[in-house]
């Protein structure tokens, strides 16, 4: 399914509406879709807390909108006017009476769940008792913003509730790393070309890094990272996902379980030996005080909302191996880190050398082939190779193979949150994360996090503005492999 029917009418309930996510990703996805005419005969109706009138709320989305580039004055006003607020608690059984009244006319439903985490089971049980998960005369289908859980135990309950009120199929897990371009690009590059294929393996492949990192702080998000910190954060959704679907076996076609039990037998591949000497596979860090892009910031212990003597990681960098046939041996590192020199986030897979080095003086080795994929910013993928340079001596230099997605394709690249709210419309979850895959990664998170329980202490530091902690340098400090540049 590849078109929606945008004429079919369509209501779209966001929950937490007056949070940050509706402003900065949700209603400016949403204006353009319907610019994109993916919308036509619909509502969005926002349901929050807030005593905010009408009035107040479409002023609020005009202003959520007003970046969004293309539209006239009366594509800008049917949109506000399409947009309804519904002030009530989570609790609140009368509540969901209004919602059932502003529903009355709509076949299709989608709720987007984007409350505080505390609130989802009081949302998802009310949409439940209150006969509100199915529809006899349309879809009804749920998005749940992240996070999934804060432990395996929690994520498991959280799934049972929601299966308890909805199907399956109805449930759409979000995490937003798979609505970028260049996650599904990967997918492309590695099953819509030939050549890669046969040297993805252990024969070819040295190692394989992984890297998100970024250069803002925890900015006003103290409180819910206190809670959180890097694991959680961005290590067992995001880049858990960047990893499953770099290492994953091709699936036998392109449905969403194809693809996504091939995902989740990744996460369910990885090798216990991390848990057996986490201290040596995992390092932690907290950003210090330092300087990022020429300005002077703060340190993570006094950042707004954490606890000064606060031991959440803001860096983490794991080395993991996979116990499968094509993987064995190989090592894939993983870090993401608040408060680094630049926002980055990458994945470079680093080939084997040749198995004579003819070329050079004897000592001097050559760069490994490095192909780096990078998902932003400056999308697009790199291929190192060695090159003779030109003149009468035989001297070696990598040079670069380039494929940058600004010239070949343009800058107009939809965002993730587009693509993601579509797709639950044409009822397509493959970019959505299934119940088991949440439940193996938080499997394997958890040990992490419970054995780092029990460790005291303050964590090591590292500079803002810096490539990260020194002690993660020993995640790779085999031969020749090094962490590349931030
Ligand atoms: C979110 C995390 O899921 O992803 C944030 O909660 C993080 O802490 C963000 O900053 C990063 O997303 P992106 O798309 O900017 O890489």
């Amino acid at each position: 399914m590849d078109t929606v029917d945008a004429a079919e009418p369509l209501v779209i309930f966001i929950f937490g509406v007056t949070g940050d996510l509706t402003r900065k990703k949700l209603m400016p996805a949403l204006f353009s879709l319907y610019l994109n005419e993916r919308l036509s005969e619909f509502r969005i109706v926002g349901f929050a807390r807030r005593e905010w009138s009408q009035e107040h709320f479409r002023d609020q989305v005009r202003e959520m909108i007003a970046n969004v580039g293309g539209a006239s004055e009366e594509q800008r006003n049917r949109f506000v006017q399409s947009v309804v607020y519904l002030q009530s608690t989570f609790e609140d059984p009368a509540g969901y009476e209004k919602l059932r009244e502003h529903a009355a006319g709509f076949p299709n439903r989608i709720y987007y769940l984007s409350t505080p985490p505390g609130a989802y089971e009081e949302v998802i049980r009310s949409l439940g008792e209150h006969g509100l998960a199915r529809s006899d005369t349309g879809y009804v289908r749920i998005i749940v913003e992240k996070p999934f859980g804060r432990d395996l135990a929690s994520a498991q309950s959280l799934n049972s509730l929601l299966q308890s009120c909805f199907d399956e199929s109805q449930i759409y897990r979000i995490d937003h790393y798979l609505g970028k371009e260049t996650v599904q690009n990967l997918m492309m590059l590695r099953f819509g070309n030939g050549i890669f294929e046969p040297v993805w393996n252990n024969r070819y492949v040295d190692h394989v890094q992984i890297t998100v990192a970024e250069n803002a702080g925890v900015g006003t998000r103290g409180n819910y990272y206190e809670r959180a910190g890097a694991l959680r954060d961005m290590i067992q959704n995001h880049t858990f996902q960047l990893l499953a679907i770099t290492a994953m076996e091709p699936p036998n076609d392109t449905s969403p379980d194809s693809i996504r039990d091939e995902k989740v037998k990744i996460i369910r591949s990885l090798d216990p030996v991390t848990h057996r000497e986490p201290d040596r596979h995992v390092v932690r860090a907290q950003y210090s005080a330092g300087v990022v892009d020429g300005s002077e910031v703060a340190g993570y212990l006094t950042e707004d909302g954490v606890d000064p003597e606060s031991q959440t990681e803001t860096y983490a960098a794991l080395r993991l191996y996979l116990d499968s046939w094509r993987w064995a041996g190989v090592p894939f590192v993983l870090r993401t880190g608040k408060r680094l020199s630049r926002k980055a986030t990458e994945i470079s897979v680093h080939f084997k050398h040749p198995p004579l080095h003819f070329f050079g003086p004897a000592g001097s080795p050559l760069q490994r082939n490095v192909l780096s994929i990078r998902i932003q910013p400056q999308e697009g993928i790199t291929l190192n190779v060695n090159a003779k340079i030109p003149g009468y001596a035989t001297a070696v230099r990598p040079v670069s193979m380039d494929f940058a997605y600004g010239s070949a394709f343009g800058p107009a690249v939809p965002e993730a949150y587009e693509r993601l709210l579509f797709d639950a419309m044409k009822g397509d979850n493959t970019l959505y994360t299934r119940n088991d895959e949440i439940e193996a990664s938080w499997s394997f998170i958890n040990r992490i996090l419970d054995h780092w329980s029990t460790q005291d202490g303050p964590l090591p530091q590292y500079a803002a503005g810096s490539a990260g902690p020194d002690e993660a340098r020993g995640l790779l400090a085999d031969g020749d492999r090094r962490w590349r540049r931030v």
